[in-house]
């Protein structure tokens, strides 16, 4: 394991990042969304496209951002966990895994996972670690949990609690089955005392709009996307015991003051803890 405030920053790859600007990709629509500039025109083209059909998608793309802040605060916070593993990680942006996490407890270690070319080229905006913890880097693909977790222990100690953070991402395993599979491998390499947090879309919560959306998005651009029920997400933490308030539209999952009166988007979010 590299030694507290080791940054492991990702080797010089082989070859140059295969990013394709003129195919829409999630991870830069997803910061097209979130109002970042790290996207290129067929992104903004086929985004703008997915907002005309579902207009809330940008209200959804913050409300789960936020959800992350609120969960990585509860996690390091009253929950105490000092490890993170953030499966799908995004693009860089103000508020990361890391910065919310060594904000309350400065020698938390990180994880980020990603599979976007794009997620890769700007890495090292998320390896800026406080000198007390870690963060890493790790291409790979969530279809993968092996890999994952092999290349997690080389930074986090899997005998101690891990937060596994698996936000926007699952919608993207489009076998519920397999996706069930992963989560449960995953959660099998933890110790008890380790959380899931989970952000999915949904058809549900005011989400009917999405359908076209998603069909759009399916054929115009890159990786396929899917809805799921409550039912289907909750099957998620199935072994795992919910915190309060439970699965949730990711806006009403633990608002703060200033976001009591947020609407319901059409996103679940839940945070579990392995007994
Ligand atoms: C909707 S974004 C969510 C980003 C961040 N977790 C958040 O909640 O703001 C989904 C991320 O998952 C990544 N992703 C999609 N399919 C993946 C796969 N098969 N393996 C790893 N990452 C993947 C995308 O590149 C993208 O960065």
């Amino acid at each position: 394991m590299p030694q507290t405030g080791d940054h492991v920053v990702p080797e010089p790859a082989a070859r140059p990042p295969r990013v394709d600007p003129s195919v829409a990709h999630n991870a830069r629509v997803w910061n097209y969304w979130l109002g970042g500039k790290d996207n290129f025109e067929a992104d903004r083209r086929v985004g703008d496209h997915v907002r005309r059909a579902f207009p809330v998608i940008g209200d959804v793309a913050r409300a789960d951002r936020r959800f992350l802040a609120r969960a990585v605060g509860f996690l390091a916070g009253t929950a105490g966990v000092r490890q993170f593993l953030d499966i799908g990680t995004g693009l860089p942006s103000a508020d990361n895994t890391h910065d919310l996490a060594q904000a309350v407890a400065p020698e938390c270690r990180i994880v980020y996972v990603d599979n976007d070319p794009m997620v890769l080229v700007h890495a090292r905006a998320l390896l800026t670690s406080r000198p007390e913890g870690a963060t890493r880097y790790v291409e790979a693909d969530i279809h993968r949990p092996e890999a994952i977790l092999a290349a997690a222990a080389e930074t986090l100690d899997l005998g101690q609690p891990v937060a596994v953070m698996m936000l926007g991402i699952l919608n993207f395993v489009l076998d519920t089955d397999e996706a069930y599979a992963i989560v449960r491998r995953l959660m099998d390499a933890v110790p008890s005392g380790s959380y899931l947090a989970v952000t999915h879309p949904t058809v549900e919560l005011g989400g009917e709009a999405n359908v076209a959306a998603m069909a759009f998005w399916n054929e115009n651009a890159a990786p396929p996307i899917r809805s799921r029920t409550g039912a289907e997400i909750a099957g998620f933490f199935t072994g795992l015991e919910l915190v309060a308030p439970g699965l949730v539209s990711c806006s009403r999952w633990r608002p703060g003051p200033d976001e009591a009166d947020a609407a319901p988007v059409p996103q679940y979010g839940g945070v579990a803890r392995k007994p």
